[in-house]
């Protein structure tokens, strides 16, 4: 049986863009199968940029509400915390020893976080060691990652050989599969919907508060009459994502016509969201009341992951001679 494993960053409450595009297909596959699966919150990681205790926390949180919301099954899926697992941070540091500064240098991400970040601590700087123990320590088969992190996976990889070569077979080589985003999600100003670029909608927000969401989404200035283009207007490809087939039909009909208006299809919108996400958003409003019950379930998974990362942590300190 292989093992599947992923991590996620906790950097805010999830958005639709990261519902639709990462959660709701990565709790599909988890649920349907048979392998075995791990998922964690990576809060570690999160700390690199984050400096406010209350913020990682509340983060961590809402994002494991959030994944729980979706139908992630904590029996099926060893669903757990970074940071309940410290044995992590020793794995990273031996793993440190046994990957070239020079090729640590190449780390695209590095690149692209030191060139927009004010803070470049050496911690972003070696991520990717981190990031490779996460993965070592469970002796995972298989790693779902964005293609942004595909070079994080290569020096996963190259650090495992080398590890392997020096000191005889330790670690498992993991493979990358990569998820295809074909599936993009737009925000209110029509570009990727992203945290970074304000234009996200929340589906985690009291009815209002989403209404206003919603309104504010970037329209060009037609009247009611007047012929619309589905392919360039931001509800409508919002409502693609969230409508079905024949709703989405019949809209782009009624567009095509004129006679509907941008506030009609806004509201159009907001009443799809919220009949659909309902459950989940029922779920998740429950849950962040009863934060015990999200705490308990991260710390059972939390010790069975560590069962396993001390067995192989084990095996490490035996071949490095400690
Ligand atoms: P953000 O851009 O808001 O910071 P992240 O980079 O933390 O989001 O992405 C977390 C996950 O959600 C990744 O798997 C990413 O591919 C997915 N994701 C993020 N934004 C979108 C989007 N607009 N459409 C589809 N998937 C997305
Ligand atoms: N770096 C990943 C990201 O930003 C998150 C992550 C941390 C991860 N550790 C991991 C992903 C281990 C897969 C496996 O998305």
């Amino acid at each position: 049986m292989a093992k599947i494993l992923t991590g996620i960053q906790s950097t805010g409450t999830p958005h639709l863009g990261n519902i639709l595009g990462a959660i709701i297909p990565a709790v599909e596959m988890a649920n349907s199968t048979s392998d075995e699966s791990y998922l964690f919150i990576a809060n570690m990681h999160s700390l690199t940029q984050i400096k406010n205790e209350k913020i990682l926390k509340e983060n961590t949180f809402s994002t494991a509400a959030t994944w729980l919301a979706f139908g992630l099954d904590p029996q099926k899926t060893c669903f757990y915390r970074q940071s309940d697992v410290p044995e992590v941070t020793e794995l990273a540091w031996y793993l440190s020893c046994f990957f070239p500064y020079q090729r640590l240098k190449l780390a695209h991400s590095f690149k692209d976080k030191s060139d927009n970040l004010k803070d470049v601590n050496s911690g972003l700087f070696s991520y990717p060691m981190l990031m490779s123990a996460d993965i070592l320590l469970y002796d995972a088969d298989i790693v779902p990652v964005g293609k942004d992190q595909l070079q994080h996976l290569e020096m996963t990889r190259d650090v495992a050989s080398r590890f392997n070569n020096l000191m005889g077979e330790t670690f498992i080589i993991p493979e990358a599969k990569i998820h295809d985003n074909t599936k993009l999600i737009t925000g209110t100003n029509g570009e990727k919907m992203s945290k970074s670029k304000s234009n996200i909608i929340d589906i985690f927000v009291d009815d209002k508060t989403l209404r206003k969401q919603i309104m504010k989404i970037e329209t060009r200035s037609l009247s009611v009459e007047d012929p619309k283009n589905p392919e360039e207007c931001n509800v409508f490809r919002l409502y693609e994502v969230v409508a079905s087939k024949n709703e989405v039909e019949l809209l782009k009909k009624q567009y095509l016509k004129g006679g509907v208006g941008y506030g009609e299809a806004k509201e159009l919108l907001l009443n799809k969201i919220l009949n659909r996400f309902s459950e989940n958003r029922e779920k998740y409003f429950k849950l962040i009341e009863d934060r015990s019950k999200v705490e308990d379930l991260l710390s059972r998974g939390s010790k069975k992951a560590r069962v396993q990362a001390q067995k192989v942590l084990k095996r490490v300190r035996s071949r490095v001679g400690f």
